[in-house]
This record gives C-alpha cells, sequence and structure tokens, in this order.
C-alpha cells in the first residue's frame, strides 16, 4: 500500500455495498444507513453473503493446490477472517496477493489485510475496477505478470450495471495476464428466484445503489475466449464441496472459475 495514500472520509448518509455486506456477515464496520438496508433484504440474502465468502475459500483453496501462488483481488471488502492471503499462504507460504477496493472503510481497515507470512507477501491498493490500468499497474509492483495470476472480482460484477461496461473491465484485466492464470466471478442471479431478486434490487435502489443482477447466459458472457473448470457455472455452493448442496437453492449467487487459454 502506497505510505501516505490520502484517507478519504467515510460517508454514513447513505449505505456503501461493502458494509452492506459486512452488515450480513455479522461485521461490526457498519452504519445505522447499511443496517436498514440489510434488514429490509429478502432474508436469503444473508445466506448469499456467507455461501459467497464459502465460494471464495474453496476456489482460493483449488487455486493454490493447483499451484496458482499470485492472486489479485478486486472488490476485497472489509476483511473477514479468513481473508484470502491467509488462505492461500496457509496453502503455499509464498503465495503473494494483492487487494483492491474502492470503498474509504476497507481502506481504513486494510492494515488487516497487510498481515502477510514472512516467505509472501500481501498489498492493498485504493482504486476503482473502472481504471483498470491503474490497478494493473500498482499490482505489478508486488505481482509478477509473466507468471500466472488468479484476478478475482467476487461480488462485485453486480454494482456494476451494463453501462459500466463490466465484460470490458473483465476482458482488459484478463488479458494482462500470461496464459495458464485464472479469472474468478460471482455475480448476484436475476432468474435463480426473481421475486427475491427483484425485492433485493429495490431495497438496493431505495439507498442510491444500482443493483445488477443477471441471468445465468448473462453471467457467462464475462467467460467469452476462457475455459471454465469444472464444476462448470453453478451456483456458489454447488461449487466443488464434497457434501451435496442445499436444497431448494438458497445463495442466488453464480459463480465460476475459468482458465485463460
Ligand atoms: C459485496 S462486497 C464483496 C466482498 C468480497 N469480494 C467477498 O466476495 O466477500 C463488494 C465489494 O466491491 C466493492 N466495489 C464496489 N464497486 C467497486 C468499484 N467500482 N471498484 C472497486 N471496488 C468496488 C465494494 O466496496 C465492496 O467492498
Amino acid at each position: 500500500m502506497t505510505t501516505g495514500t490520502p484517507r478519504p472520509p467515510i460517508d454514513t448518509s447513505r449505505p456503501h455495498s461493502a458494509r452492506v455486506y459486512d452488515s450480513l456477515l455479522g461485521g461490526k464496520d457498519n452504519y445505522p444507513v447499511d443496517q436498514a438496508v440489510a434488514q429490509h433484504l429478502p432474508a436469503e440474502a444473508k445466506a448469499g453473503a456467507f455461501q459467497n465468502r464459502a465460494f471464495m475459500n474453496r476456489a482460493t483453496a483449488w487455486l493454490a493446490g493447483v499451484g496458482v501462488s499470485q492472486f489479485l483481488d478486486i472488490g476485497t471488502g472489509i476483511p473477514t477472517a479468513p481473508n484470502l492471503h491467509q488462505i492461500a499462504q496457509e496453502i503455499e507460504p509464498r503465495s503473494r496477493v494483492v487487494y483492491c477496493d474502492n470503498d474509504p472503510i476497507v481502506l481504513r481497515h486494510a492494515e488487516a489485510l497487510l498481515i502477510s507470512s514472512p516467505e509472501g507477501a500481501t498489498d492493498y491498493v485504493h482504486a476503482d475496477v473502472r481504471e483498470p490500468a491503474t490497478i494493473i499497474e500498482a499490482a505489478r509492483k508486488v505481482l509478477d505478470f509473466d507468471r500466472p495470476v488468479a484476478l478475482s472480482l467476487l461480488g462485485l460484477l453486480h454494482f456494476l450495471p451494463d453501462d459500466q461496461n463490466p465484460r470490458a473491465i473483465v476482458r482488459t484485466l484478463a488479458e494482462t495476464l500470461p496464459a495458464g492464470s485464472y479469472v474468478v466471478l460471482s455475480q448476484g442471479a436475476s432468474d435463480v428466484n426473481p421475486e427475491r431478486g427483484e425485492q433485493g434490487a429495490a431495497e438496493y435502489g431505495k439507498g442510491g445503489i444500482r443493483l445488477a443482477l443477471r441471468t445465468r447466459a448473462e453471467f457467462a458472457r464475462f467467460f467469452e475466449g476462457l475455459d471454465i473448470v469444472e464444476p462448470g457455472l453453478v451456483t456458489a455452493p454447488e461449487w466443488f464441496r464434497g457434501t451435496p448442496a442445499p436444497q431448494p437453492e438458497e445463495s442466488g449467487v453464480y459463480v465460476a472459475v475459468a482458465r485463460i487459454p
């Protein structure tokens, strides 16, 4: 993290997605405006947050298991143990992880993300995913872009409506990575339980946050040109568990991991 990164003020007059998510996960780094949104979301939103986090955990362990030791995680959120670097470094202590978020509260708590294993490294970049070149430039200080990197955007894409060109952003980021790298995405679904999705979007909308839920087919387009690995594009609880996923589907979150050919 650049020493002396200016600390923007925390705006508590309106909800922020990082803090609403923290509230759903039972964290303490949120304010009444955020809690008001979280409380009015459909009850399943909480399950979705936990399942999304559990997917991050399993996908990171899987990636570390296939030999990936560099990670670029954008839209990291407020630190929540275990954080991605803790999972990766437990398996490969030399893992190097760069985190990035644009919310001032994540920057405020970023120190928790910087406690790396001595053999590895972690860094934090305060930046907006809509400026991918800035993020890549900063990440180069820690990551070697000649070796595979796992790029993750988890729980972030549904805060990027189509008019903000999320597919072009993901493509630009992925194009900077060498063959053998991975792209890991999760996204709120509009077609798993449409009624619940509309209710959630309406609650976020009241707080001024545009929620762009997507169908399975719309989410699949993020992976054009990439090779989705097993078990494919599935809901969060279905991604490699070892035990059957709970039924009925309770997360409302699509996920997939894809290899860059
Ligand atoms: C729902 S949280 C997900 C946190 C974490 N990735 C996870 O899956 O557990 C979404 C995160 O994306 C961040 N975010 C939203 N818009 C962003 C943007 N334009 N640039 C960077 N981060 C953004 C929010 O600040 C928030 O921390």
